[in-house]
């Protein structure tokens, strides 16, 4: 297969930023609302952002110096003023309005207002959170970390959760944030956005308890298999025991697989078993599939 490898220090920087950010996608989009000494507030999105601790309860998210001119920008001049940020969390209903609120106004100019969005008093900070946000999050800033002093560096803005508001519209019955209500957006590269809902929303099963058996507990002409791909093979090594014998032997007493093994071609028979565990795959039958892969043994 062909590869293109790449040294990051042979890179300029506007380069090496297009491939990070297409490559490190989908990226959540923090809104975050931020305060000068003297009042003003200032919004802004940042998709360098996610969670990383529940316990502390830590959010991150990185207001760079500019690549064009190396100027920083006022969510991190605020937040090292005044270290309170309310971090908003944005969905498809709010999207081209976060997007406006990204244009490089003056120090002086609120993009609540720009943008159309609603200024709802916080309760334990001092910046307002957006009123039309599913989710916002009042944080305090524990420190900023400098990643550099060049343009493009990153500024981490750990920022603490104090409060937690979240609109009752985004509730399911048991009182859970509701992924399909949610209706998330999040960024990719260049000016690709993408959003969580429909077909781009799947599960995958995971045992919790149990281990998963592992790709490498198949047998062999399942790893070369042309018929089912790695995230086959995946969801039957997700699978917490393998089929025992007297299953096993049942399986292969019925018609449907006694006509499969009667076939000549080794490599016919290996596809038609294949097919044959892939449609009990595709209806939910995972234990019946993965006895049929292990009648060839
Ligand atoms: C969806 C989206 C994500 C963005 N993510 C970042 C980011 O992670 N870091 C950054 O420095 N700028 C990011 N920007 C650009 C800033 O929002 C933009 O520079 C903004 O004007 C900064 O405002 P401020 O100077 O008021 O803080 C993003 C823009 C958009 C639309």
């Amino acid at each position: 297969m062909a590869i293109k490898t790449i040294d990051p220090n042979t890179l300029a920087t506007p380069e090496l930023h297009k491939i990070l950010l297409s490559a490190v996608a989908p990226r959540p989009i923090a809104l975050a609302s931020t305060v000068d000494t003297k009042g003003n507030v200032n919004l802004s999105p940042f998709s360098f952002f996610n969670v990383f601790s529940a316990n502390p309860p830590i959010m991150i998210f990185s207001p760079s110096r500019r690549g064009r001119d190396n100027t920083t920008k006022h969510t991190y001049e605020n937040v090292k003023e005044h270290p309170e940020v309310v971090i908003n969390i944005v969905n498809y209903a709010i999207v081209e309005q976060m997007s406006l609120s990204s244009t490089e106004y003056g120090d002086d100019i609120n993009e609540f207002k720009k943008a159309g969005f609603t200024e709802v008093a916080s309760e334990v900070v001092r910046p307002p959170r957006v009123g039309e946000a599913p989710v916002s999050f009042e944080c305090t800033v524990d420190k900023v970390i400098e990643l550099g002093e060049d343009g493009g560096a990153g500024n981490l803005v750990i920022s603490r959760v104090k409060r937690i508001h979240i609109k009752k519209e985004y509730l399911n019955e048991k009182g859970d944030l509701d992924t399909q209500k949610l209706d998330l957006v999040a960024r990719m590269g260049e000016s690709w956005y993408c959003r969580a809902q429909g077909d781009a929303l799947f599960e995958i099963p995971k045992p919790i308890f149990n281990k998963g058996i592992g790709v490498d507990q198949l047998p062999v002409h399942v790893l070369k298999s042309s018929v089912l791909s790695g995230n086959h093979l995946g969801r039957f090594g997700n699978m917490e025991h393998l089929p025992n014998s007297a299953s096993i032997e049942k399986e292969k007493a019925s018609k449907a697989i006694q006509s499969i093994l009667q076939m000549e071609e080794d490599q016919k028979k290996i596809n038609a078993l294949h097919e044959y565990a892939l449609e009990h795959l595709k209806n939910h039958k995972l234990e019946k599939a993965l006895t049929i892969l292990f009648c060839l043994n």
